[in-house]
């Protein structure tokens, strides 16, 4: 039996298809300016690469923002919901998840069954999330996956004082201007994001194991800094964006297996 989940994030999409409870196959894909279309496309093309059709679905669950759009879906769940029970199927141990995303961060609390009891978030703005990231390594002028290395090769920590991404990019840019280096100012830029994240979890407290989830997972530099600062060593599963997809496809499978 097979059951799908589909996350449609404000920058990524990612559809996870159990077979018998096992991960069969996964996508990752930009969501672009529509939602629904991009579900439409990640659904259709995990299909074709798993050499499946729809109807072998038997189940599909979907979350992120955009899962209200997906009309072939045939549960819509929150994505503290998915993200915590991701985390408990990759370890059970999991109490506390850091979830890093496009545009919001949320910080998740789970009792040892890997539900959500409570949780704290950042939606209001982009300031501690991977867009942030984006436009910081812009301005920087270096890719994405090379700003962990850059902030890693930094001799100390240039301090950013703004608090909003746009604000941000223009004191980044002025800090260039004025010779600081970039692996100082991208040092400063990760401390930032992990200070920002800290102060989530202080607000739900730390209970470990601590997992990470979302995008910025794959940002080493992130995870560095943040297990310095809570003092722990935070777990970074096997492909984190795929978290929310994951505990969507186990919420469907569930459903298919009562
Ligand atoms: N290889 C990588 N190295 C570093 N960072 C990465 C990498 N891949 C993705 N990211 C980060 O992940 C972010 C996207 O994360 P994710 O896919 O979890 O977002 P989303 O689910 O679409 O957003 P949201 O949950 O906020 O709606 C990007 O903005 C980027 O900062
Ligand atoms: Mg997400």
């Amino acid at each position: 039996m097979l059951a799908a989940g589909i996350d449609v994030g404000s920058l990524t999409t990612e559809v996870v298809i159990l077979e018998q409870g096992k991960i069969l196959h996964y996508t990752i894909m930009p969501t672009g300016s529509n939602s629904r279309t991009a579900a439409e496309r990640a659904i259709k093309e995990s299909l074709k690469a798993a050499g499946l059709n729809r109807p072998d679905l038997k189940c599909i669950v979907a979350t992120g923002y955009g899962r209200v759009s997906i009309e072939f879906a045939d549960q819509r769940i929150t994505e503290i919901t998915c993200h915590g029970r991701g985390a408990h199927f990759w370890n059970p141990q999991v109490r506390t998840v850091i979830d890093i995303g496009g545009q919001d961060s949320k910080v998740i609390r789970l009792n040892k069954e890997g539900r959500a009891v409570d949780f704290a978030m950042n939606d209001k703005c982009a300031a501690g999330t991977g867009r942030f990231l984006e436009v910081m390594a812009q301005a920087l002028e270096v890719e994405l996956s090379g700003l962990s290395d850059l902030s890693d090769r930094a001799q100390n920590t240039v301090s950013i004082s703004s608090m909003c991404t746009v604000f941000a990019e223009s004191e980044v840019v002025s800090l260039i201007a004025q010779g600081l280096p970039r692996e100082d100012i991208a040092r400063g830029l990760h401390q930032s994001i992990a200070d920002r994240m800290a102060g989530l979890v202080n607000r739900v407290g730390l209970e470990e194991e601590v997992m990470i989830t979302g995008g910025v997972a794959k940002n080493r530099a992130v995870v560095r800094i943040l297990n310095k600062k809570l003092n722990t060593r935070i777990i970074v599963p096997p492909e984190p964006q795929i978290a929310g997809a994951l505990g969507a496809a186990l919420l469907a499978w569930d459903e298919i297996n009562i």
